[in-house]
């Protein structure tokens, strides 16, 4: 009989490459390689920072039982060839700010972080996690040139799991139970559809009266801003990297799944030229499919203002950059 010490599975030869070694950076790093998603390489302008947090990860392999490598760099040149580039790079919140409020400085990061991403992995897909989302997404297509199946932002997926949670809390029940989505984009004026949240298939309209849902609402609209109220120096990270994670799998595993994505739009929901989070099936080439769903008059409405005021920001972001 052989006995192999060789017990770990190997590793697939796929790339992830992470901009930004921040909290969501690094710790969508750290859920890619303990799911043995993907090779990563972790990005970051502050010398050594990356490279602390690959070589701490590092040291992390045999007990966590995974065979994927991380390597951390400063260097765009050792992004080259990835499948899938993540955009966290930017500022992040603190405590009174909004989303929006990050604009100027953002747009000016992301623009530049997405051109030299882009030169080394001209063939990747780009998925944009930094604020304001919606705002960055536009830019970061701008800026690639890429089809527009080939970029995304990642938040409706955080913002339904945040809606998620809270109903799973309201009725005593398990999370994995409750399925819940959120459109539009990702700021104040979020589009939550409660009558396609469920309990299992059972629609929380018939489970909860309209005033609890409301206020489920209202907590995820600030689901973001509660968190930095807590932590004073800075915002969420371990829902947005679980968010980011299962984004990552759906593509590289080409599964296919229906996730609230910041997709282009070209007359779906009657909006045109805008990233916003709408219903999207994901897969190896990106965003597959967008889904239209039947939605009321007000969530219709919802959308469209919520559109307008991406659009306003997309305008002032293209602007501060000098982009027409
Ligand atoms: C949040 C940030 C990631 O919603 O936008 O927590």
């Amino acid at each position: 009989m052989t006995v192999s010490y060789n017990s770990l599975p190997p590793c697939q030869s796929l790339r992830v490459a992470i901009i930004g070694a921040g909290n969501v950076g690094r710790t969508l790093a750290q859920r890619i390689i303990q799911k043995n998603l993907a090779n990563v390489v972790l990005l970051d302008v502050i010398e050594g920072l990356p490279q602390g947090i690959a070589l701490d990860l590092t040291s992390a392999q045999g007990l966590e039982n995974y065979s994927c490598q991380v390597v951390g760099t400063n260097d765009y040149q050792e992004t080259a060839n990835a499948d899938l580039v993540v955009i966290t790079a930017g500022r992040g919140r603190t405590p009174g700010m909004s989303r929006d409020d990050l604009l100027a400085i953002n747009a000016k990061i992301v623009a530049d972080v997405a051109e030299k991403a882009f030169k080394y992995s001209p063939n990747a897909i780009f998925m944009v996690i930094t604020n304001p989302l919606d705002v960055m997404t536009y830019l970061t297509y701008k800026v690639t040139g890429l089809p527009a199946q080939r970029v995304m932002g990642m938040a409706g997926v955080l913002d339904s799991s945040r809606l998620q949670t809270f109903i799973a809390m309201e009725l005593g029940v398990s999370p994995a139970n409750v399925t819940a989505m959120v459109l539009g984009g990702h700021g104040d004026l979020m589009v939550p559809l409660p009558h396609y949240c469920t309990v299992n298939g059972i629609p929380i309209i018939e489970l909860l009266d309209s005033q609890t849902i409301n206020r489920l609402i209202e907590r995820t609209r600030n689901g973001g801003a509660e968190v930095v109220k807590l932590l004073k120096t800075g915002g969420a990270y371990y829902a947005p990297a679980s968010s980011a994670c299962i984004t990552v799998e759906t593509i590289i595993k080409n599964q296919s799944r229906l996730l609230p994505t910041a997709a282009y739009l070209q007359g779906e929901y009657g909006l045109n030229d805008i990233y916003i989070g709408v219903p999207c099936f994901l897969g190896c080439g990106g965003v597959q499919k967008i889904l239209e769903v039947k939605l009321t008059s007000e969530e219709q409405e919802a959308l469209h203002i919520s559109a307008n005021s991406v659009r306003k920001n997309v305008n002032l972001a293209l602007e501060s950059i000098g982009i027409k």
